[in-house]
């Protein structure tokens, strides 16, 4: 069976761990994760990195950096993952949800003005599958009416817009390193922040609302309750896994980038033939090969080629259910304007195994049975 995702491990992890526990550092900010978040903030050119526990709490510390209060809202896509939502909800505000464009399955930059009340407070963006948003629209708009860019860039590392790294172009960055992604590290995120202003209250949020961070660099003697805060620092053990990825970042890249041209190259026939749609890369976009998927021509054609697959030795997977319909969707968000793709183009995604040891023949042979399915 061809597993539809296997975790990322470049053969260094395990050295890199035992280092760890040999530093006897293994709680949060030991040298590993430092060496994670410097290679970060070199690499996208971020003003700073704090590594974090997940994606998922990093875009809480970004909802709680943008001040996000009851009665606050916040536009988004409904076609993404729960956290991107849960993370602003959890302050009080109300998830506005925005229509996707059909091409990149991102936030429709078009129709997010028509969403602006007098209480939205930021525009969450979610660069689907590692393709950037339309940036420079978005930041324009958020600029007029005064409004946070948060990245949910969960899906994003390696990948670019307009010669930018995804998640330093708005206020806030946030990446994942969950297992599925293409640099793991088990559980685990980054914040990437733009403007330095920020980053004192960063540090302090993600430290159980304490300046430890600064204690820790020798610039106050003692470390004190600052603000209200968390605990959102991951383990050194795991930064140690990361560490291991980072290092080869480009080559898991190129494999990466190579498996998802394989796929796009043995199916355009069958996009030409009419029969299914491949993903669109738009111009200024460079993506990361996290995802590859199709689309089929309606839910009922994308299960029985699921039932296929898997027939086949495959394992594929469909994504998002709409947030918008989800019970709490419908208690803690509204959709503003039609549901033209969302709902739609949700039903019709079938994503294709994607990982980085996923061979070029596995890759050769998925192709096969696809085109297999569609009689050709
Ligand atoms: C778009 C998006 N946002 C956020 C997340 C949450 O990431 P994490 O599991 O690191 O919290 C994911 C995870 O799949 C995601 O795809």
């Amino acid at each position: 069976m061809i597993s539809f995702n296997v975790p990322p491990y470049t053969g260094k992890e395990m050295e890199y761990i035992r280092q760890a526990v040999e530093n006897e550092k293994i709680c949060g900010d030991g040298s590993f994760t430092m060496k994670c978040s410097r290679w970060i903030e070199e690499k996208t050119g971020t003003e700073k990195c704090l590594l974090t526990t997940s994606c998922t709490h990093a875009l809480e510390m970004a909802a709680l950096l943008a001040d996000i209060e009851p009665g606050d809202e916040v536009i988004m896509p409904s076609y993404t993952f729960v956290s991107t939502a849960d993370a602003f909800v959890l302050r009080g505000a109300k998830a506005v949800f925005v229509d996707i464009r059909p091409d990149t399955m991102n936030i429709d930059e078009n129709k997010i003005e028509a969403a602006i009340t007098e209480r939205t407070k930021a525009i969450a963006v979610v660069h689907y599958a590692g393709v950037g948003c339309e940036m420079d629209k978005i930041m324009e708009i958020a600029k007029e009416h005064g409004l946070f860019v948060v990245e949910d860039a969960a899906q994003g590392m390696m990948a670019s817009y307009k010669g930018k790294a995804l998640g330093t172009i708005g206020d806030f960055g946030c990446f994942s390193f969950h297992e599925t992604k293409n640099y793991s590290m088990g559980e685990g995120g980054a914040l990437l922040i733009r403007d330095g202003g920020y980053v004192e209250k960063a540090e302090i949020l993600r430290e159980k609302g304490t300046d430890r961070s600064k204690y820790f660099r020798g610039q106050v003697d003692k470390y004190r309750w600052m603000n209200y805060g968390s605990s959102y620092l991951p383990s050194d053990m795991n930064a140690a896994y990361l560490y291991a990825q980072l290092e080869l970042a480009d080559e898991i890249n190129e494999v990466r980038l190579a498996r998802w041209k394989n796929y796009y190259d043995n199916l355009k026939s069958l996009e030409d033939a009419g029969k299914i749609e491949l993903p669109f890369i738009p111009e200024g976009c460079i993506h990361n090969g996290h995802m590859f998927y199709i689309k089929t021509k309606d839910l009922e054609e994308r299960t029985a080629l699921i039932h296929f697959l898997k027939e086949n030795g495959i394992l594929s997977v469909f994504h998002y259910v709409p947030l918008h319909t989800a019970p709490a969707g419908i208690r803690f968000g509204r959709f503003c304007g039609e549901d033209q793709y969302t709902t739609r183009e949700s039903e019709r995604i079938l994503r294709l195994p994607m990982f980085y040891k996923l061979t070029e023949e596995e890759a050769e042979y998925i192709s096969r049975k696809v085109k297999e399915f569609y009689g050709v």
